[in-house]
Formats: structure tokens, sequence, C-alpha cells
């Protein structure tokens, strides 16, 4: 068995993940991103330094038999921060790009939380204009469309921390009370109301009222991004909501996460500008900002929509081998067909009746027949979906395809040079 929080990948398991990873990568190359990676194990520093204690808590973290400290990566953000710091001047800015790292965290698993997930990044680094909020955000929106999602299924709730670090300035609340002052906002949806008006002490009526009424608080910058998602006919994508200021201590900017518009499930995704961090890890002065969409609630969410992508089984040809003393001109044979897309054969010497059957259950949807009956140096090509049928040359093998009904496709393959 796995361990608690991990998941198996059976290959019905892998191709619906795949086909997640498809949509991602799909929409991520239509905005024009690029995708990139990093190492899953980091020094332990780097995310004790930058995340922020609610994630410095969830950290698989070990001495490695070097005696460093390090961590399986939680979030994929601060491994992006060290990398463009490292090689900034290489690249021309605004950076887009994309990733879908898997990362570890030790949390209590339950529905729509393990202890390890997948997680579409995306991130633009280098662009200070507010453009590039709305860019993001119209990409997190097309990224949820893409799987058949629509208004009615989510809303992208919108916030600005820096109104909130505004609000604290103006209130002077103390700089060592300001991270349990956010936190308290975050989890007061979630909490009874007793125990947030506790943690915000006197100015918490105030921060009622506002959470009660996002109209009546002002950000200018909000009025700017929804602005510009309104001009896109992305409006009823969007909500504005100041509970909304994440978990993770690094933002400074407009704020946002993705949620199912039942309620039913955690957040599909979040993200937001954080202005400062590439500065504070590596003294490079680059604006930035970023979402990041897990694969467990995206699931669940087409699951109970009825919109979970069909993985791919493209289970192309069979090759029937009749009589086994044709088995090496077969597995020439083989090699051809393998141009062409994924190729079936028993390994052990079997009835022809057999290997259809196995032709069948494995949804194939040719069938290459290698008989002496067929005449010398002939081979049988078969439809099994329409039942068309021709002899070709063994050496036209390839070519006889194309003759044959198309309308049970192969799945496609990349061009491989003839033997
Ligand atoms: P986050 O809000 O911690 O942000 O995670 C983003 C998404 O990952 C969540 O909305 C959720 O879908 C998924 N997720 C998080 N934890 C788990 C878990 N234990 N199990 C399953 N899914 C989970 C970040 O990680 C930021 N680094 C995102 C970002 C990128 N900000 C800027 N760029």
């Amino acid at each position: 068995m796995a361990l608690s929080g991990f998941r198996d990948f059976y290959p019905d398991q892998c191709a619906a993940r795949n086909a997640i990873f498809g949509t991602w990568r799909e929409t991520a190359r239509r905005y024009g991103f690029v995708e990139y990676d990093g190492p899953p194990l980091e020094p332990l520093e780097l995310f004790t330094r930058k995340s922020g204690p609610e994630i410095v808590g969830q950290l698989y973290n070990f001495k490695d038999k070097g005696d460093r400290e390090v961590a399986l990566r939680p979030e994929m953000t601060p491994t992006l921060a060290r990398m463009v710091t490292a090689r900034h001047k290489d690249f021309k800015k605004p950076l887009k790009w994309f990733s879908i790292p898997q990362v570890y965290r030790y949390e209590r698993p339950q529905k729509g939380r393990g202890r390890e997930h997948y997680q579409f990044n995306c991130d633009i680094i280098g662009e200070a204009s507010l453009e590039a909020d709305v860019e993001l955000i119209a990409l997190l929106i097309d990224t949820l469309r893409g799987f058949g999602l629509t208004e009615k299924d989510f809303v992208i709730r919108l916030s600005d921390r820096q109104f909130w670090t505004d609000f604290m300035d103006a209130k002077a609340v103390p700089e060592d009370h300001r991270y349990a002052f956010i936190q308290a906002i975050d989890k007061s949806e979630r909490e009874p109301r007793e125990k947030t008006v506790e943690k915000l002490g006197p100015l918490a009526d105030e921060v009622f009222a506002i959470l009660a009424d996002a109209g009546s608080a002002k950000s200018e910058r909000l009025d700017t991004v929804e602005t510009g998602l309104r001009h896109r006919g992305l409006q009823d994508y969007v909500k504005r909501d100041y509970t909304v200021v994440r978990g993770l201590a690094y933002y400074t900017g407009v704020v946002f996460e993705a949620f199912d518009r039942t309620g039913e499930f955690r957040a599909i995704a979040g993200g937001g500008r954080y202005d400062t961090l590439l500065k504070n890890l590596g003294d490079v002065d680059l604006p930035a900002l970023g979402f990041g969409m897990g694969d467990m609630v995206l699931a669940d969410l087409l699951n109970a929509k009825g919109l979970a992508p069909a993985g791919k089984t493209g289970n192309g040809i069979y090759l029937i081998i009749a009589d086994d003393g044709y088995r090496p001109q077969a597995m020439r044979v083989l090699t051809r067909l393998r141009e062409l897309g994924p190729v079936h054969y028993s390994f052990t010497p079997a009835k022809v009746g057999k290997q259809f059957q196995a032709a069948d259950e494995l949804g194939c949807c040719y069938a290459v027949l290698v008989d002496a009956k067929i005449g010398d140096d002939l081979v049988q090509v078969k439809n099994l979906k329409t039942r068309e049928q021709l002899d070709t040359p063994m050496a036209d093998i390839v070519s006889a395809f194309t003759k044959l009904d198309q309308s049970a496709p192969l799945a496609p393959v990349h061009p491989v040079n003839p033997v």
C-alpha cells in the first residue's frame, strides 16, 4: 500500500492525470508561456526563509547523507525565484513560465488534500503593470474553461493584500502582530466569529464591515483588474472578496483564489503578486506574480460535473502471427508497424482466434495478419471496426494503412526513420 496521503497511478488513473496535464499545457501555450522545471529536493532554508510558517509546519524535511538539511518542495515559487535570480540577465522580460511539479506537504489527508499533488504553476516575472495581473487571471479562467467549466461552476475571488497592509499601517497594527492579523482574516470564514473577534481585537467590527460589503472598501488596483477582465468579457468569472489574503507569506498586491460556486470543495487554485520575493531571496529587483492549481480538487470538481477528461487509450494495431514458423518475418513487420502507432502481439505461440480476442480486449482498431495462406510475402491488414481488409506485400505495409478507412485512427506518433 502507498503511504497515507500518497497516490498510486494505475494506467487509467495515469491517463486521466495526463489528460489534465494536456489541457494545462495547451492553455499555457495559448498564452505564450514556456515550460521549466526544477529539482524536487531543495535546501531546507529556501522554504523556511520564504514560504511562511503555514507551509514550514507542513514540510517533509530531513538531513541527507552529507549532513545537509534538505526538504521536498512544498510549492514551486521559491524554486522559481531561485532559478530566475541566478540567471535573470539571460532572459528577456517579462518572463512567462509554467511548470507542473509534484509537490509535497505533510498535511492531514482529507478530501481534496493529500501529502503530494501535482500543481500547475504559471508565473510572470519582470512586469509591474496591472495588465499582467489581468492576463494571469484570464489565463486561470481560460484554464478552467478549457475543461468545460463555466461561470456557473466556478468563481475567482479577487482581493488585494496591499489594501490590508495599508489598513494595518493606518491603524498602527504592530509589525509582530501583522501575520496573525492577516491569518485571522484568512480563517474568518471557517472559524466561529468570536474566535476571529478575539484575534482582531478592537478592529474586529471594522474588518467585518469590510468583509460584509466589499464595495465599501476602495482598491484602485482591483478596479483596474476588474475593468481589464470586463474588456475581455470575463467579468462574470470574478467577484471582489477581501477575505482572501492567502496563507503564504510573500504576497504583496492583488491576490485571488478560485472556488467552485457550490462551496463544496476547497480552493481549486490560488495566487497573486509577490513583488519583493526575488529581491529578498537573491537581491534582484523584479516584480512577479503567479498562481498554482492543484490536480486533486480540480479532478473532484470535474468528476462531480461529469466533465472528467477521458484519458487516451490509443491501442492501435494487433499483429497476428498465424503460423509461428513466420515469426521472424512477422518481427520485421512489427518494427515497420511501429512507425504508425502502438503495436501489440503475442509473446508466445497462440491460436489465431485467441489473438483476435486479445486484439478485441485491448480495443485495437486494426489487425495485421501474417499467415502463409495469404500468399508469399503478403500480409492482410484488417480494420476491426469497419471489417474492411486488404492484402499487401510486407514491404508496403505502412502505405497500405493510408488506403484503409481511417475512421478508427491510430494514436498519432512522431515520425520514425524506417528500417
Ligand atoms: P497554494 O494556495 O498553497 O499556493 O496552492 C495552490 C493550489 O494547490 C491550491 O489552491 C490547491 O488546489 C492545491 N493544493 C495545495 N495544497 C494541497 C494539498 N495538500 N493537496 C492537494 N492540493 C493542494 C501555492 O502553492 C503558491 N506557490 C502558488 C503560486 C504560484 N503563487 C505564485 N505563483
